[in-house]
């Protein structure tokens, strides 16, 4: 397994909307594994591809604290969505240090293929609902920033800028 370089908001690449999965191969399993390993690391509890300059249509969650319970959705679909919604902070391993409140679907209903690429529906919740969604709208090139005032989002991008300048 590898770790994988995470793009850091505002890079371009971020806002790749990114191409379906073509075949669930030795390639993507190594890939989901290379995610995880890299999420785990950073730490964090989702990652979509795109954020590891991947454009296909691929994320990995797990929500465990022990780490242990890496799930992959290969060409996901949210397939149903509750008329409630809920709103809670967010973070990004993409925007690092940055937290603020966004509004999300309460439940989702998800349809994906696993790493064995077999099809799987998933209905969630909570923290795993948001997390998907949060996660789905990388593949789609968008980063939970633009959720949040146009004045936010301009200070955000100038901490990140001056937070790679330092580094
Ligand atoms: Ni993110």
């Amino acid at each position: 397994m590898a770790l994988l370089n995470i793009l850091n908001y505002p890079d371009r690449r971020l806002h790749t909307v990114a191409k379906p999965v073509a075949q669930v191969d030795d390639r993507i399993r190594k890939l989901v594994l290379d995610m995880g390993e890299t999420m785990y690391a950073a730490p964090g509890i989702g990652l979509a591809a795109t954020q590891v300059d991947v454009h296909e249509r691929l994320i990995v969650i797990d929500l465990s604290e022990t780490h242990d319970e890496l799930m992959a959705f290969i060409n996901p679909e949210i397939i149903w969505t509750s008329d409630l919604k809920q709103i809670s902070e967010e973070g990004c391993l993409s925007v690092p240090g940055i937290y603020d409140d966004v509004e999300r679907y309460e439940q989702v209903r998800v349809r994906a293929l696993n790493e064995k690429g077999e099809p799987f529906e998933l209905e969630a919740d909570g923290l795993l609902a948001a997390c998907i969604q949060h996660e789905m709208d990388h593949l789609l090139g968008k980063v939970f920033v633009e959720y949040l005032s146009p004045l936010k989002q301009t200070r955000i991008k100038t901490k990140m800028k001056k937070l790679a300048t330092a580094m």
